[in-house]
């Protein structure tokens, strides 16, 4: 069952005809990183996650910021490795086999899809707060908001993913110029919002800390999870990279290092001052984030909870009497989220275009734009189900989905990355994980722990999504495998190649 492996010559030779100039230092890997992982995350998701922990957040931040680091180490080794595109695809073909490799693929559809439906909700929050704060439009709740959340479509979140979809089958690639400055915008926001938060913080706001016990705190790591991803963007670039032994490490812990720091201060700066309380129901009984009985119950106290909020930071900054810096951060949010759901929708059709060049999905996946040059029929159906998803679903359980996928693809990596050490020591690794026995297990250990912790649908709905995957490997990825039918290529150029930059 383990037996298809894709022999990691035939992987690394298509890299070495990729053969990318080595241009990034420390500074810009880690650049890369805060880009891509600063988003809904901290911009949204700190209002659900003071519901599920109140102040004892700032623990699950830790906690959630502690997994991604021993994960992205193990991660670097195998990006560093393994310079191809598909990351923890290619990875687990190479080492554990077709089957794996499969689900882990079918996870990480998980990963990017249903993330960039998260961030496009997370966006259509800041967006509908501003037109409201700046003109004054308020748009019905129906609109604007998904069934399980008190509405019927949130239109917005669909729109800006259409949007982003639209950009990507022109053919667009976030420069390093766009991704500086917008990462300029994201930190000046926070650092604004923390500026002008902990000098009023209160203390008597961090207690009670933990008012819904060490579960909460570990069910809010579980989600706020979401708020480190995407710095495996950072590994994925190893092969562009100077140095990578010095230089990956630095970019990878580096980018999360900040990235935990600031997400302290914030939640800080928001428990301080407008305090992070859960809301409970009528009869004290706890509410999760996204469901119809929260919204009941924050519209009985008019939404005057930040955990009620839908765009958490900038109405902490107007109760905090900072109106116009609310409306500030929220442009910058209104800026800065598309690049990351951009990022996601490409991420996504990267990993379709490998699977469906190594056969596991049907060909037409990999077709590309004679015009545009991009590979546009998967991107418009990834596109297809972002939209829905954005459009129907809540931010917080999109959010647990996708790290569901992302556990899952985290702990294969981890995993192999110890395998190949045992199987293939002598081969070149230009990057190795320190203390690799002790950290791939912390790795390992923690993913699992923070996936355990997810909400019991988003693991109900993990499985589904696993046996559906199941079934469709047994009934047609199996039989077209180009590994399975004897076919090992090397391809001319790797799936960056068809997706030029404008
Ligand atoms: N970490 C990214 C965000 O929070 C996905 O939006």
């Amino acid at each position: 069952m383990f037996g298809r492996v894709k022999p990691l010559d035939a992987i690394l030779a298509t890299a070495e005809k990729k053969s990318l100039h080595r241009s990034l230092g420390a500074f810009q890997l880690t650049m890369l990183g805060i880009g891509a992982v600063i988003g809904t995350g901290i911009f949204v998701l700190t209002a659900e996650a003071a519901q599920k922990a109140g102040p004892g957040m700032m623990l699950s931040f830790i906690i959630a910021g502690f997994v991604c680091a021993v994960a992205a180490l193990c991660y670097a080794e195998m990006a560093a490795m393994v310079p191809v595109s598909g990351s923890a695809y290619t990875y687990s073909y190479a080492v554990m086999g077709e089957l794996v490799a499969w689900m882990v693929g079918w996870a990480l559809i998980l990963e990017y899809a249903i993330a960039a439906g998260a961030v496009s909700v997370g966006w259509s929050g800041y967006f509908v707060g501003w037109l409201n704060t700046s003109f004054q439009i308020s748009i019905p709740h129906a609109l604007v908001r998904g069934p399980f959340d008190g509405g019927v479509i949130n239109l917005p979140a669909m729109l800006i993913a259409a949007a982003v979809t639209a950009l990507l089958v022109r053919g667009t690639k976030e420069s390093a110029t766009v991704n500086a400055v917008l990462v300029g915008i994201k930190i000046l926001a926070l650092g604004f919002f923390v500026l002008l938060t902990l000098p009023v913080i209160k203390t008597g706001q961090f207690t009670p800390f933990a008012p819904l016990g060490f579960a909460g705190i570990s069910g809010a790591a579980a989600s706020i999870f979401f708020a480190y991803v995407g710095f495996d963007a950072v590994s994925t670039a190893a092969e562009e990279t100077k140095n990578p032994q010095r230089n990956m490490p630095i970019g990878l812990i580096g980018s999360l290092l900040i990235c935990t720091i600031f997400y302290m201060l914030v939640a800080a700066g928001v428990i301080g001052t407008v305090g992070a309380q859960p809301v409970f129901g009528p009869g004290h009984e706890v509410l999760s984030p996204g469901t119809p009985a929260l919204s009941a119950a924050c519209s009985s106290i008019h939404e005057q909870a930040v955990v009620c909020s839908k765009e958490a930071l900038a109405w902490t900054l107007r109760q905090v009497g900072h109106p116009f810096v609310g409306w500030l951060v929220g442009a910058a949010a209104i800026i800065a989220l598309p690049s990351v759901i951009l990022m996601m929708i490409f991420g996504q059709t990267r990993i379709f275009f490998v699977m469906s060049r190594d056969g596991l999905l049907p060909e037409f996946f990999s077709k590309v734009h004679p015009r545009f040059h991009t590979p546009h029929v998967v991107t418009v159906l990834t596109g297809i189900f972002v939209a829905l998803f954005a459009a129907f679903f809540p931010v917080g359980l999109l959010a647990d989905v996708s790290n569901s996928g992302t556990l899952f693809a985290f702990m294969a990596v981890s995993i192999a990355v110890v395998v190949l050490r045992r199987t293939d020591p002598s081969r070149k690794r230009p990057f190795r994980t320190p203390f690799l026995m002790i950290t791939a297990p912390l790795a390992i250990i923690g993913c699992a722990y923070l996936f355990y912790n997810l909400s019991w649908e988003t693991i109900i709905l993990f499985i589904g999504w696993a046996l559906v995957g199941l079934v469709v490997y047994f009934a047609y990825s199996r039989n077209h495998s180009h590994v399975g039918r004897g076919l090992v290529d090397v391809h001319e150029t790797d799936a960056d190649a068809p997706l030029p930059p404008v």
